[in-house]
């Protein structure tokens, strides 16, 4: 099986005694509390879908990595994983302490962070080297500019997983898809990360990518996406209706992406292949702008950013597809490496043209997406 990214699969989950001593332990400490957006981060860390970070990165990791894609010590990572504080709170904390990290909604207790850097974020230089942009419309930015001037570095010893109501049957941590995918007898499996409900470009490059390998892992991501985009359980129950009517069952395994979407781009190609290899992945599908949003990255520039590395030092293999669409007159789905037909012969639909099509109570055409899954989308337009 494929080596974790850094080859060793991170794990900052206490054992029961370690969760005992610092239960006790934490009516000493100091405590903060973070966003639902730094929980899941921090849960992330500790479950070792980020590994190898082993906590929140320190300010010659986050130079670094904003500088060189890579960690200080040289291993490939795209994009800062920080957690941020304002000043008046990053005064009160002190290098070499332990601090209890709690949830700002429910006052729980989660985690230890142990606290070895405080550090000004550079947020005009993480805009630019990250997203490509300082303009506050991107979403990524916006959000970026929201948060704490001061980053919090250090390891995190997690004490309590977030309770989820949601897609229980679907949360597994990196040491259970490694499982699960060795209990099948896989040993090629291609990852398809989405944000979107399924329609037939997704499937024909995820069909089209089992041809070759054992295994089709699709891991939709259900952390904080933008509000515009549709709610992960409508994307989720699309992915439920065209598993049983239009996939081997045997060869896939579908699990939810527990990540906050960026909307970087490139770097986010890279972030989101390194944790499909975490998972145990050996292949991950990069399509036309991958994790793009609006103009900011060129159509293939998600495709291109994996030339900058060795293969050995990503391991995990881009399988690059060029944009997909359904042709008239070959009767099937395509793309102009394979169709030698002209546009009016193709059927593709912008995102926006779906949304005004589905808030009339129109139905995509079937070569656009498949009737179940138009279903439940005009379903939810509607109550919408
Ligand atoms: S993303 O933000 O998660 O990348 P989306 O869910 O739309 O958005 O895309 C999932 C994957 O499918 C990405 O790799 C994307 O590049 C790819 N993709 C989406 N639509 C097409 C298409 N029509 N042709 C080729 N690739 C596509």
């Amino acid at each position: 099986m494929i080596k974790p990214h850094g080859g060793k699969l991170i794990s900052r989950i206490a054992s029961q005694d370690e969760k005992e001593y610092w239960i006790r332990k934490s009516k000493e400490l100091k405590s903060i509390t973070v966003s639902y957006f730094d929980l899941t981060e921090l849960e992330n860390i500790a479950t070792g879908l980020f590994s190898p970070l082993e906590g929140f990165m320190s300010k010659k990791d986050y130079d670094s990595v904003l500088e060189n894609m890579r960690l200080a010590n040289g291993i490939v990572w795209p994009i800062p994983i920080v957690l941020s504080v304002n000043k008046e709170v990053a005064n009160e904390l002190n290098i070499g302490e332990d601090i209890i990290v709690k949830s700002e909604e429910d006052r729980k207790v989660y985690a230890v962070l142990h606290l070895t850097d405080k550090f000004e974020r550079t947020k005009q230089k993480e805009a630019l080297n990250v997203y490509k942009t300082t303009e506050e419309k991107h979403p990524g930015v916006h959000f970026l500019y929201e948060q704490g001037n001061i980053a919090l570095g250090g390891n995190v010893t997690l004490l309590n997983r977030i309770e989820h109501e949601d897609f229980k049957q679907y949360r597994f941590d990196p040491v259970d898809t490694r499982r699960i995918f060795s209990e099948k007898g896989w040993r090629t499996i291609v990852a398809f990360q989405t944000r979107n409900p399924i329609h037939r470009a997704h499937e024909y490059l995820q069909k089209t990518a089992l041809e070759i390998v054992d295994g089709l892992f699709i891991n939709p991501l259900v952390g904080k996406t933008k509000n515009e985009d549709i709610p992960s359980d409508v994307r989720m129950k699309s992915y439920e209706v065209i598993l049983d009517k239009y996939y081997p069952k045997e060869r896939v395994c579908l699990g939810v992406f527990p990540v906050n979407m960026r909307y970087a781009g490139p770097k986010e190609a890279v972030f989101h292949a390194i944790c499909r290899k975490n998972y145990g992945c050996t292949h991950f599908i990069v399509g036309r702008d991958h994790a793009g949003v609006g103009n900011y990255y060129g159509t293939y520039e998600a495709q291109e950013i994996f030339d900058q590395f060795k293969p050995e030092e990503i391991e995990i293999v881009p399988l690059k597809f060029e944009n997909s669409f359904y042709c008239k007159k070959c009767e099937n789905m395509a793309t102009a490496k394979t169709c030698p037909h002209g546009n009016e012969d193709h059927v593709f639909l912008s995102g926006t043209t779906v949304r005004e099509m589905l808030s009339k109570g129109e139905k995509p055409p079937k070569e656009f997406t498949r009737p179940e899954v138009a279903e439940i989308l005009m379903e939810y337009y509607m109550k919408k």
